[in-house]
């Protein structure tokens, strides 16, 4: 018997949410992602958990809009993989080069990609997203993505070299846009008691990863004034509803709104993953697609 989940008590977190003064401190969380165990947690949530698949979806359905013909990915934070690789199966036109400096992640990517048939498009690099080497940071992307990987940076000044080389990658290539991450929302209860409503059944140490990520988020607030003194003006924006614990900015390529590619491969996603991104979709007040 599937448990059930006390979505009456959803509109409650929201309402406390808009009410709650804002002023919540940020609660950093370290900032390379290689214990073993939280990899393989959050690897083996990435195909199983209906909320994170439905967040890679909205992801590759972005990238997807952004990304013309042939395209080529820059993917910053990739840790193991899923994010990426659901872009890649969406797209089999794309090719991708993807950094993270933890180990961990970086072999579990390797493997997930193998197993998919996917390793010959994808170049995995261990590098540091605020310092990039000269041989990415000057190549000729159509796209550059950072997905769920911002809330990790310890602090503004982290924050800002990863900003900064996003703006100069964007710069010199004329490069698509994609950031999308959580938002730290007021309430610091709404995470934890919307997770127990949507989830009841998630693994503990998927749901305090999740708790501790939100808690590290920066808010709308925060990266808007961050993107704009990079240099990324102009940024298209949207978030979740009802609840905004997700944002993401996107900037389209130097060429415009790329044509449709051929051969993209719609609607993998099946039963409750189907239907949650489905509702992430259709509350989310922006998006590129
Ligand atoms: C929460 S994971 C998200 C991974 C993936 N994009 C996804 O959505 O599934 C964030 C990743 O960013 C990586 N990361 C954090 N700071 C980094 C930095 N300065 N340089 C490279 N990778 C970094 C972490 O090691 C981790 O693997």
């Amino acid at each position: 018997m599937p448990t059930v989940r006390p979505l009456w008590r959803v509109p409650g977190i929201v309402v406390r949410e808009r009410l709650h003064p804002s002023g919540r401190v940020r609660i950093p969380e370290p900032m390379v992602m290689d214990d073993p165990v939280s990899v393989d947690e959050f690897h083996t949530g990435g195909a199983s958990n209906p909320g994170m698949r439905a967040v890679y979806d909205l992801c590759a359905r972005s990238l997807d809009a952004l990304l013309p013909p042939g395209g080529r990915l820059l993917d910053l934070g990739v840790g193991s993989g899923r994010a990426l690789s659901a872009v890649l199966r969406r797209r089999p036109d794309i090719h991708a080069t993807a950094v993270d400096l933890a180990p961990n992640m970086l072999a579990t990517a390797r493997k997930l990609f193998d197993s998919e048939g996917l390793a010959d498009r994808v170049d995995l690099v261990q590098a540091d997203i605020t310092a990039l080497p000269e041989k990415l940071s000057a190549a000729p992307w159509d796209a550059i993505s950072c997905m769920w990987t911002l809330h990790q940076l310890p602090d503004f000044d982290i924050l800002r070299g990863a900003l900064d080389q996003l703006a100069a990658v964007r710069r010199r290539s004329g490069a698509a846009v994609w950031i999308s991450d959580f938002q730290r929302l007021r309430d610091p209860a709404a995470c934890p008691d919307m997770l127990v409503c949507v989830d009841p059944e998630s693994p503990d140490i998927l749901r305090e990863d999740a708790i501790a990520s939100e808690a590290a988020a920066f808010t709308f607030a925060e990266l808007s004034t961050e993107l704009t003194a990079a240099g990324l003006v102009g940024m298209h924006s949207g978030h979740s509803t009802p609840l905004p614990y997700l944002q993401a900015y996107w900037l389209f390529g130097a060429e415009g709104k790329p044509h449709a590619a051929p051969g993209v491969r719609r609607g993998e996603l099946r039963g409750s993953a189907r239907r949650e991104a489905a509702l992430l979709r259709w509350g989310f007040t922006a998006k590129p697609f």
